[in-house]
């Protein structure tokens, strides 16, 4: 019998996930059925969204029952498949799951096993800047932002997959650029690989002061990965017409009580447009995503950067890890 090594939600977290949540188990690999396609995983892709699922409580992603197997986009090799589409050998990014093999189904089917090509980007990058940190930084700051050069934008969870690649593409689209991250040697990354001009350590206890002195003509975009505390500090910077893009609440999402927002008085005499933004909403954008990063990669104008764990059965701590920051870049898991 071939094993199928599996990570299930064991129990719903309590604030930060601990290892006790999960539950590592073992089920005969699966076998595909009429139309389907069986994978093995060799990369899995870990993500902030997953904490979502793992609560009970309504969001815009059905939650994890428990004893289900944790969910996550992997990058596979097709097997078997039972679908004209897919033939055994093929790469493939597939709704995998923390687990060796699934069974998928091809499209129409959501979200869909679709071909990856290694020649146009390494098989891991499918999972960062051709992936969904890549879609989120995209459609984020080009289509949400609006960058115009010689603006400053401010980019909190900085080092983070995201993070790496909004600070990125605005250099690469003429604005100054200010990280903000935790701690000094994350900071440092941020400037030293990732190309910010600034990155300010929100952990330090001037940071507010630090971050003023980065934006001494003020901040025109705030992209928001982290919410919380940090948003409290960008917010008095905002410019006038500033936008706020809210990608995501790193800060929030383990706490018991919601944070309080920041003053709307500031919003309304600095005109500041925040705008909320879930990426599944702008898949008809995806495509042209993905062929723009394919080519600032292989030209060498936006690098990728990757945090990469070894063995499906360290998955747990590597999440929990990314949650408390220990990453620098995309999180991924090495399966194999
Ligand atoms: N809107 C969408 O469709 C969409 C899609 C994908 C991702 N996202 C969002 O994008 C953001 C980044 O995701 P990612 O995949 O790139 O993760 P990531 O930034 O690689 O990893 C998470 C990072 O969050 C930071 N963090 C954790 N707790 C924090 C706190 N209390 N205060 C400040 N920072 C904290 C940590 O960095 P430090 O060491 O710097 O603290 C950690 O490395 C998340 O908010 C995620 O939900 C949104």
């Amino acid at each position: 019998m071939v094993v199928n090594r599996r990570i299930l939600l064991k129990r719903r977290p309590k604030g930060m996930p601990t290892p006790e949540d999960f539950e590592f188990a073992e089920a005969p690999m699966p076998d595909p059925g009429p139309g389907e396609v069986l994978v093995r995983n060799r990369f899995l892709s870990l993500d902030p969204y997953m904490r979502g699922l793992m609560d009970a409580g309504k969001s815009y992603l059905t939650p994890l029952e428990l004893g289900q197997v944790m969910d996550g986009a992997t990058i596979a090799d097709v097997v078997a498949s039972n679908d004209a589409g897919f033939a055994a050998g093929d790469t493939v990014w597939a709704p995998g799951r923390w687990q060796d093999y699934a069974v998928c189904k091809p499209p129409p089917a959501r979200p869909p096993l679709r071909k990856v090509d290694t020649k146009l980007a390494p098989a891991t990058a499918w999972l960062g800047p051709m992936g969904l940190p890549g879609w989120t930084a995209y459609v984020g700051l080009l289509d949400l932002g609006e960058p115009r050069s010689g603006q400053t934008i401010v980019v909190s969870s900085a080092a983070g997959a995201v993070g790496a690649l909004v600070g990125q593409l605005a250099k690469l689209k003429g604005l100054r650029t200010v990280g903000i991250a935790g701690g000094p040697e994350k900071c440092a990354y941020a400037v030293e690989a990732l190309g910010y001009d600034e990155c300010i350590d929100y952990k330090a206890a001037n940071f507010r002061d630090a971050l003023r002195k980065a934006c001494p003509d003020g901040i025109d975009i705030d992209f928001e990965n982290v919410g919380g505390d940090v948003l409290e500090a960008v917010w008095p910077l905002l410019n006038m017409n500033a936008r706020v893009v809210v990608s995501g609440l790193m800060a929030q999402y383990n706490l018991t009580k919601p944070h309080p927002g920041p003053d709307l008085t500031w919003l309304l005499k600095q005109r500041v447009t925040i705008r909320g933004f879930i990426i599944t909403d702008h898949a008809a954008r995806i495509p042209q995503a993905i062929g723009e990063m394919a080519r600032w990669l292989s030209e060498g104008k936006i690098k990728t950067y990757e945090d990469i764990t070894v063995g499906l059965e360290r998955a747990p701590e590597a999440f929990i890890g990314m949650l408390q920051g220990k990453n620098f870049g995309k999180t991924i898991v090495q399966v194999a």
